[in-house]
């Protein structure tokens, strides 16, 4: 499939989270981008009304597009455990509440995987999902989806990174993302694939819309 490519220049990094944006501009930094966050230029952080990871990337992207005059880029994305039907996914964030306590947001899964008897491994997966979408002030956009799978840890491990990070283990490691610097997070080096699911959304991206 032919993409639309993104000619170095301004980009638009339509979040309002410091843990993503902060990732976000780690993966950008080899392409040479001027980069600057919604909450940099004051725009406005759109209502999440989408029932998918897409619609509410594409959302979050074209609303920025639309305000900026500029090419924008957005993530949508969550923790979904498969004993929980996919909970929190899309609503990821919501369940840490105002204040973004995400050591209740882990506890919370725990209680629920609890209650539900979940305590054998096969019952305690989960995967991380991230879409970005790329959208430029004419409507047009590109979506890209990354996924992670692994194992629902508890009690949680780690400092490093940000939300749901220390309760999850991706398969094949022995530390959580908690645990792991944000290069090991990645895991995308030009010799070795990406790890998280960021990462992975952003390698689709990269392949499909970069150049260089
Ligand atoms: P949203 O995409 O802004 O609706 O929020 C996504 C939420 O999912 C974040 O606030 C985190 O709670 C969680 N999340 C997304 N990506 C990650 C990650 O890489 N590590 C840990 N939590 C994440």
């Amino acid at each position: 499939m032919s993409h639309r490519k993104l000619v170095p220049g301004k980009l638009v990094v339509a979040s309002h989270n410091k843990g993503k944006i902060r990732e976000i501009n780690e993966l950008l930094r080899p392409f040479g981008f001027d980069v600057v966050s919604a909450g940099e230029l004051d725009l406005p952080e759109p209502e999440e009304t989408g029932l998918t990871f897409e619609a509410n990337a594409a959302l979050k992207a074209q609303a920025a597009a639309q305000a900026s005059g500029l090419p924008a880029l957005a993530d949508d994305s969550g923790f979904c455990v498969q004993a929980l039907n996919g909970d929190p996914g899309i609503y990821s964030a919501r369940w840490a509440g105002p204040d973004k306590d995400f050591a209740m947001a882990m506890r919370t899964i725990e209680e629920k995987l609890q209650s539900l008897g979940a305590t054998a491994p096969e019952q305690r997966r989960g995967s991380f999902v991230a879409v970005l979408c790329l959208a430029w002030p004419d409507g047009h956009q590109e979506l890209f989806r990354g996924e992670v799978e692994g194992d629902v840890v508890w009690p949680p491990r780690g400092t490093q990174g940000f939300g749901y990070d220390p309760m999850f283990l991706p398969d094949g490691r022995d530390r959580t993302f908690g645990e792991m610097t944000s290069e090991e997070k990645h895991g995308w080096s030009k010799d070795t694939p990406a790890l998280s699911h960021r990462a992975r959304a952003f390698q689709l991206f990269a392949d499909g819309c970069l150049e260089g």
